[in-house]
């Protein structure tokens, strides 16, 4: 499988190395990062994280890629596309994400690479649609979701109490190639 290197101005998307993983987690493993995500991981969960973000990269040849600083080579965390893989949602969809340590948020960074992920998605990897899942409280993620101009789909949201337990609900947004090619083509 080729490998993947995204470029932009600031960032380095790219497959993941053995030795990214503890910095990865140093970074993100925080009770403000994993808030919506189910809570910090514990070796086991994230054992599994792991395994999954490389199966990705294995199975459909993109995941959520290492974001790595151009600057000084830090390890930001991650942005990407998967398969939609969540149990009631909608299962094989192209999906964004993204997941930035606390001190990398506020810059544009998430929205820099969340742009280069998008622009993979519809001109390498020939998606015509993508989405992106969250939960009504994570502010920061639909927040960004809005600004990358993708549109609430309601119609597609589905129960899950993984994320937020007061709040079950996963809460969806998508973009299409046409929407996408009008604002960043
Ligand atoms: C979701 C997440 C990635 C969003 O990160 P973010 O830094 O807020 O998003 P952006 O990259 O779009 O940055 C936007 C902010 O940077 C500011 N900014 C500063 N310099 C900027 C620049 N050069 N370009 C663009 N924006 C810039 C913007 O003004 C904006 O600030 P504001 O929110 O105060 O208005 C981050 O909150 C996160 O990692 N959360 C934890 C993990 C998580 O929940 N992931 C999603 C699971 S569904």
């Amino acid at each position: 499988m080729a490998e993947t290197r995204i470029e932009t101005n600031r960032l380095i998307l790219r497959d993941w190395r053995e030795e990214d993983w503890p910095r990865f987690w140093e970074g993100t493993n925080t009770e403000n990062v994993m808030r919506w995500l189910g809570g910090v991981c514990d070796e086991a969960k994230r054992t599994a994280a792991q395994e999954r973000l490389l199966s990705y990269e294995r199975e459909h040849g993109h995941t959520f890629w290492c974001v790595e600083r151009k600057e000084d080579g830090a390890i930001l965390g991650f942005c990407g596309l998967k398969r939609c893989n969540q149990a009631g949602g909608p299962i094989g969809m192209m999906e964004a994400g993204w997941r930035l340590r606390e001190d990398a948020w506020g810059k544009g960074y998430a929205k820099e690479a969340a742009i280069a992920s998008l622009d993979a998605a519809f001109n390498r990897f020939g998606a015509d649609e993508v989405i992106a899942l969250t939960v009504q409280r994570n502010e920061g993620s639909w927040g960004l979701m809005k600004r990358l101009g993708m549109r609430r789909r309601e119609d597609l949201d589905f129960d899950n109490a993984e994320f937020d337990k007061e709040e079950p609900v996963i809460i969806v947004y998508s973009i299409d190639r046409d929407a996408w090619d009008a604002r960043h083509g």
